[in-house]
């Protein structure tokens, strides 16, 4: 497997191209629209890799996402979770799909919390191994710390429920993996969509977590809960806006604004 880590550092966001070295074939993880979309092309193509899927974890509100532009520049659509109210046309990503790059099986996983959306995706390398060797996680597990949950809810109901969610999908989806599995978030250091404990670190493994995020070493939901919310940093600047512009629903500044 091969591993292209593309960081927007000013912003704090990660994006990831993985690709078989052997197919060639490799997929893009969020992609940022400060970097520009063609330079994903290129990294992807100086190591002898085509980008045939371009995901977003889920819908961002903290960055303008270049999914949308990529996927246009190779004539494919965006693949995103099914839960994702987009007003564009995109693969709908189901829990439990597999998708296949040559030696790659990448398995979709929703891990709901930060957003209805967010996706999880489990990586199995068949040239090693048949067991997972790494989990993008999107804005569930970051390195320190978790996604925030108040970001698309307003309700106080809707953000309980969603740190509910969260907490399900970090203790009964990803801490069942095994301490090798390496994690590679979709955010850390000065991003807005973790809390205080966000590292500047982006990736991490299972195990390194289960011992030291002390999201993941509390005793009830309760005390998970009152952690999220007492860390919780101001909001993204913009947030609503930009959200609204990844979900396709502001057109005009679709082309020749770039962020
Ligand atoms: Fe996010």
């Amino acid at each position: 497997m091969n591993l292209i880590p593309i960081r927007d550092y000013v912003n704090g966001c990660s994006s990831y191209i993985i690709g078989d070295e052997i197919s060639g074939k490799a997929m893009v993880i969020d992609p940022l629209r400060s970097i520009g979309h063609k330079n994903y092309v290129i990294s992807a193509a100086k190591e002898r890799l085509y980008i045939e899927v371009v995901v977003d974890t889920h819908v961002h509100a903290d960055h303008y996402s270049a999914a949308r532009e990529l996927a246009e520049e190779i004539g494919i659509h965006v693949s995103m979770s099914e839960n994702a109210p987009n007003d564009f046309q995109f693969n709908k990503l189901w829990d439990g799909q597999v998708i296949s790059l040559g030696n790659l099986e990448i398995v979709v996983m929703h891990a709901l919390g930060h957003t209805p959306d967010n996706l999880a995706l489990k990586i199995i390398d068949r040239s090693r191994s048949s067991e997972v060797v790494s989990v993008f996680t999107g804005d569930s597990l970051f390195v320190g710390d978790v996604g925030r949950p108040d970001l698309v809810y307003e309700s106080e109901e809707m953000i309980k429920n969603a740190i509910n969610d969260q907490y399900n999908t970090i203790f009964k989806k990803l801490l069942v993996l095994p301490d090798y599995v390496e994690i590679f978030p979709a955010h850390s250091g000065s991003s807005s969509c973790g809390g205080l404990f966000l590292s500047p670190k982006f990736n991490s493994t299972i195990g390194y977590e289960r011992r030291f995020n002390q999201f993941l070493r509390v005793k009830s939901f309760e005390e998970f809960s009152d952690m999220v919310i007492k860390t919780l940093k101001p909001p993204p600047v913009n947030a609503k806006s930009i959200r609204e512009w990844n979900l396709g629903r502001s057109i005009e500044l679709y082309r020749g604004n770039s962020q």
